[in-house]
């Protein structure tokens, strides 16, 4: 099995009947969603119900057949469900180059338990040391934000269709990818400096959210548990 089905079979397998899920979004969730639906059909599974975090992962849900509900009627979720672009050695996030960082984040904080699915080619030493950060800002005023993240050490570009139109998120939102030279010094400074400006709405780093991330490789999973 390929490590990123392994991961996604495994989160699938920690689902049990009657509970809410939180549905991530990404390559890894969509096979977690198709593994889920798999075993509703086979009866393994019964009275699941998905909370979507985009319009994508909701369409896959509909076509595995996992019946979906918002946040409005399940404001409390048990599970969580969603992959990752980078986990760092204190399972701290990178998220969000699927471009649905802000709704995956409601999700999240909703849940009472969040497990991240990934293959080992998203660990690493220190968050930013690959991935771009995504910061999700509001059309107005966006290009006023270039300068902040500059001064912050980022180098942040519009993430833009194959067309170069804005890419345009779920909510509506535009999304600059940060990219900081040598990984993000300090993640909680960083997110604190970034929400605390009018405009910016969310960003990729997801500190302290997890609780367990299953990490796919070629011969098995591995089973990683946040300490303190
Ligand atoms: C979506 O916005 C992201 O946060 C995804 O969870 C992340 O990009 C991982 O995607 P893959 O599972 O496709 O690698």
């Amino acid at each position: 099995m390929n490590p990123k089905q392994a991961a996604a079979e495994h989160g699938a397998d920690l689902v049990k009947s009657g509970m809410v899920l939180g549905l991530g979004s990404g390559s890894t969730s969509a096979l977690m969603v198709q593994a889920v639906g798999r075993k509703l059909r086979e009866g393994t599974l019964r009275d699941v119900i998905g909370v979507p975090s985009s319009s994508g992962i909701a369409a896959v849900a509909r076509e595995s057949g996992v019946p979906l509900a918002t946040l409005e009627d399940h404001p409390t979720l048990d599970l969580n469900l969603d992959g990752a672009d980078e986990v760092d050695p204190n399972l701290d996030l990178v998220k969000g180059l699927g471009g649905a960082l802000l709704w995956e984040k409601i999700v999240a904080t909703a849940s009472r338990r969040v497990v991240i699915l990934v293959d080992e080619t998203k660990l690493v030493p220190r968050l930013g040391a690959k991935a771009p950060l995504p910061v999700e800002v509001v059309p107005f005023g966006w290009k006023s934000h270039l300068a902040f993240v500059e001064s912050l050490g980022g180098k942040p570009t519009l993430r833009t269709e194959i067309n170069g139109r804005p890419f345009v998120t779920d909510e509506g939102n535009y999304i600059l990818h940060c990219r900081f030279e040598g990984g993000i010094a300090n993640p909680v400074e960083l997110e604190a400096r970034l929400l605390g400006r009018a405009g910016i709405v969310g960003t990729g780093l997801f500190l302290g959210v997890a609780d367990r991330v299953i990490v796919g490789r070629a011969d098995g999973v591995e089973v990683l548990t946040r300490t303190g």
